[in-house]
This record gives structure tokens, C-alpha cells and sequence, in this order.
């Protein structure tokens, strides 16, 4: 059967992640984490004093880029690899709000892009791989035989986000929640260096009534009807 690239990319809190891991586990493919490379960098920054409040000393990150090692470790109980920071598995440091607040503001530098882009194109280069986030489809594999767009409402994806950190335990407010997505959605979709966009052949999936099962099937059909037309 021949090996296909997907690229999932979309606003926050789409659902993209939960998504594509399932479509990985099911296609037997590779699954990777897009944002959580940004949100990485974003943790290094925080950890370095390099983000303060108002104060983001971009000069500095770029200078110690290439002390920032990335990698993917692949976890048997959870069926997907799991980011390290310089030999560190951080997956959980790397979803707080605080990360959130600021990822946005990383992602825009290009030279932090550049720095990405290039691991996650090497990740990708004997296909059989779904990745997630914003500029899969638009720049990382812009061949991808596959690409998904996915969207659903400020509010409805603001109320996912919220009762994950609530679970998680984390002391926060909808409102909170809310302002987080919709300054993340404005960041990401104005952003000069690979802004998030539809890329031309991109399926569009908006999920804001569709449930996850619902969701999966949809997008496991797309994929499947992809692989037999290359067949
Ligand atoms: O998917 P996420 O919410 O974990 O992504 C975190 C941030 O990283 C998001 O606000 C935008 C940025 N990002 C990006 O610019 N390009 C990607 N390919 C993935 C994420």
C-alpha cells in the first residue's frame, strides 16, 4: 500500500491533535506535534528569562537557537511519541496557559520557523507521517497527497480548551480561555512569515457540531479514499 503525507493544519483547539493521533494509530503512521515544537521553544524562552510580561528579548533566543535541541520519543502506553526539550520530556510543562500565552509571539520569528520547518520536513521525508498545526499543508509538505483545514467557532473551541485545563487541574476562567484563542487566532492568521491560511487544496472541516467520532470517520474515509486512489 503506498505511504501518503497528511498535513492537519487549522485554528487552536480544533481537535486537530486528538485527530490525528488516531488516524496515525489507525494508518500505522507516524504522528507529529507541530505546536507542541513551537510550545517547546516558547517553555526554553520562559525558562531562560528570555520572556518577561511585556518584554520578549527575541535577539537573545535567536542567538541561543541552536542550543535548543528537539526531539520526538515514541511512548508505548500512549501510542505516540512525546516531545523532549534538550533530553527532557516537557508535554506537560508545554500545555499551561502561560506557554499559550506567549507560543504565538515565538512562532512569528522567522528565524525560529526556519529552525523548525526544517526538522519537521526531515520527520517527514519518507512520507507515512500526519502532522498537525498551521503551515503544514501551506509550507512544511506542500505535496502532501492529503491536506485537511480544520475550523469550528471562537467560543465553541474556547469551551474544549477550557474543560481540558479545568480537568488538568489548572486555576483559570472561560474568559481567560476565551481572550488566549481569539489573540492566538489573530497572531497566527496575521503573522508575516507563514501566516495560517487555508492552503488552495485543502478539505475544509468545520467541527463545531460534529463529535469526535464523527469527525474521525469523516476524515479516516478521506484518508483511505486517498491511499486507494494512488494505488
Ligand atoms: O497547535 P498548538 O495550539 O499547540 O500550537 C501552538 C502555537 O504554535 C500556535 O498558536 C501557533 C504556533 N504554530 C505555528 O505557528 N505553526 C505550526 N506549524 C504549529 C503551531
Amino acid at each position: 500500500m503506498p505511504k501518503i503525507t497528511i498535513a492537519i493544519d487549522g485554528f487552536s483547539s480544533t481537535g486537530k491533535s486528538t485527530v490525528a493521533k488516531q488516524l496515525a494509530s489507525n494508518l500505522g503512521y507516524v504522528y507529529v506535534d507541530s505546536g507542541a515544537m513551537y510550545r517547546a521553544v516558547t517553555l526554553y524562552a520562559l525558562n531562560k528569562g528570555l520572556i518577561e510580561e511585556d518584554d520578549f528579548n527575541k535577539e537573545a533566543l535567536i542567538y541561543q537557537l541552536e542550543q535548543i535541541h528537539l526531539s520526538f520519543v515514541f511512548n508505548e502506553e500512549l501510542g505516540y511519541a512525546e516531545i523532549q526539550l534538550n533530553r527532557q520530556n516537557v508535554e506537560k510543562e508545554i500545555r499551561t496557559l502561560r506557554v499559550s500565552s506567549f507560543v504565538s509571539q515565538v512562532a512569528a520569528v522567522p528565524e525560529v520557523r526556519k529552525k523548525l520547518v526544517a526538522i519537521q520536513k526531515k520527520l517527514g521525508e519518507h512520507k507515512g507521517v500526519v502532522m498537525d498545526g498551521r503551515d503544514i499543508g501551506t509550507v512544511v509538505f506542500p505535496n502532501a497527497e492529503l491536506k485537511l483545514f480544520m475550523t469550528a467557532s471562537a467560543e465553541k473551541r474556547a469551551e474544549r480548551r477550557y474543560k481540558e485545563l479545568k480537568e488538568r487541574g489548572d486555576d483559570i476562567t472561560f474568559e481567560a480561555v476565551l481572550k488566549n484563542v481569539t489573540e492566538r487566532d489573530h497572531i497566527d492568521t496575521t503573522r508575516k512569515d507563514s501566516p495560517l491560511i487555508k492552503a488552495k487544496d485543502a478539505i475544509e472541516i468545520d467541527n463545531s457540531n460534529l463529535s469526535l467520532e464523527e469527525q474521525y470517520q469523516k476524515i479516516l474515509q478521506l484518508a483511505k479514499m486517498t491511499i486507494e486512489g494512488l494505488e
